[in-house]
């Protein structure tokens, strides 16, 4: 039987001492799961061992952990799987010296420690979930019987309702670690589903309040982490980028935050130079260089712009003069035709597609199930623009 170490990340508040590791070895089969291994040594050797845990079946979302150093559940990672691919910072392979692989856990990010490996979830990760309203505020009238939902409404909103609220994609926010207010990735997931739910009386009000708090949906990076934590695909970045999709493109919410100036700079730069010209990005977020929005900006982005030049990550030639490659010049004759179209199909994915696109829309739903979501992609929903009375599931 192969034995593995589980060097587990300690934590008693009630001690006073500070956080330390532990080694523990056991004996198990490599398809034995982490949780298993964590839970004998509790059983067998220290029974004060602070681990959270209900289902072990990837269900319930309550063994959330770093597992060296990624997140994810506990009940759902094989030992031998963590012991061969172990990518943080103590993994060490029994070729290399050690006479067991080590296979290190510790507590989830960005929430707070209560015990060892259990992390105060309502502190941060409920929170921020109560925060953006989390149940369907019903339209008027209330029909007789049932809401009748089509089918792709309900296809697009089922990758979202995927998530367990495990708050692996919170532990390794990049955002939120810079900005704790962030609303964050699990809840604004939860908040597209109901943005997404044609039976929801309030789209709009949730997308304005959402785009104009600092804190909300133009507070993500894009830094993909969420999507790589996430055990069950829900894949919380592109329903972020859905909503903001939605906020900017259909209900062209102008937002304080300038999310939405920004994006439409950004396109505009694109579709421009062929190539994002940085320099330009700016000022054109705020109106252009001569809008008194922008001097500001530009004044408090002085030291930054200073910084760049001095370590030579941009030159001023290269700044104020952008090369306007020739072969780019093409690209705007995509952004023509996408913009002539008049209907867009929102997929399960971070991509979009067009009706009379008919090669694009056949293959789509391939790509979908494919992608990172393993959810059912959704051929042909536009959420926000459905007819209820096409019919379909419930
Ligand atoms: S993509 Fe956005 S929401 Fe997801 S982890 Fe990164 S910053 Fe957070
Ligand atoms: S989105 Fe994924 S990682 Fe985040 S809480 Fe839900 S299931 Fe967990
Ligand atoms: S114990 Fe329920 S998800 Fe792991």
């Amino acid at each position: 039987m192969p034995e593995y170490t589980l060097r587990l990340r300690r934590y008693d508040p009630e001690s006073g001492e500070a956080a330390y590791w532990e080694d523990h070895t056991v004996e198990l089969e490599g398809h034995r799961s982490v949780l298993e291994g964590i839970l004998k040594v509790k059983a067998d050797e220290d029974g004060s061992i602070g681990i959270r845990c209900s289902c072990r079946a990837a269900i319930c979302g309550s063994c959330g952990v770093r597992i060296n150093g990624k997140p994810g559940l506990a009940c759902h990672t094989h030992l031998e799987a963590a012991a061969k691919h172990g990518a943080g910072t103590g993994w060490n392979p029994p070729d290399e010296g050690q006479a067991t692989p080590i296979i290190e856990v510790e507590p989830m990010g960005n929430m707070p420690v209560v015990k060892d490996l259990i992390v105060d979830m309502d502190a941060v990760h409920w929170k921020k979930v109560r925060r953006v309203t989390p149940w369907l505020i019903n339209k008027e009238p209330i029909p007789e019987r049932e809401y009748i939902v089509p089918h792709e409404n309900m296809v697009d909103v089922t990758q979202t309702m995927a998530c367990i609220q495990c708050g692996a994609c919170v532990s390794d926010c990049l955002s939120m670690e810079v900005d704790p207010g962030f609303i964050g990735p699990a809840a604004l997931a939860k908040a597209y589903r109901f943005v997404g739910d044609p039976r929801d009386a309030q789209q709009k009000e949730r997308l304005v309040d959402l785009s104009e708090d600092p804190h909300g949906i133009y507070d993500c990076t894009h830094c993909f982490n969420c999507i790589d934590a996430c055990p069950k695909g829900v894949a919380p970045m592109s329903q972020i980028m859905r909503l903001r999709r939605v906020a900017s493109a259909d209900y062209e919410i102008e937002d304080r935050n300038n999310g939405y100036r920004h994006e439409h700079a950004f396109v505009d730069n694109i579709r421009k130079n062929g190539l994002l010209h940085e320099a330009d990005l700016l000022p054109d977020s705020y109106g252009g260089k001569f809008h008194p929005r922008a001097a500001p900006e530009l004044i408090s982005s002085l030291p930054v712009i200073t910084k760049a030049l001095v370590r030579r990550k941009v030159t001023p030639t290269g700044a104020l003069l952008h090369k306007h490659r020739k072969e780019y010049k093409g690209l705007r004759e995509y952004f023509d035709t996408i913009e002539k179209h008049e209907k867009r199909y929102e997929l399960n994915l971070y991509i979009s597609g067009y009706e009379d696109d008919a090669e694009g829309a056949e293959t789509a739903p391939e790509v979908g199930v494919a992608g990172s979501s393993g959810q059912p992609s959704a051929p042909g929903a536009d959420p926000h623009k459905s007819d209820p009375s096409e019919g379909g599931g419930v």
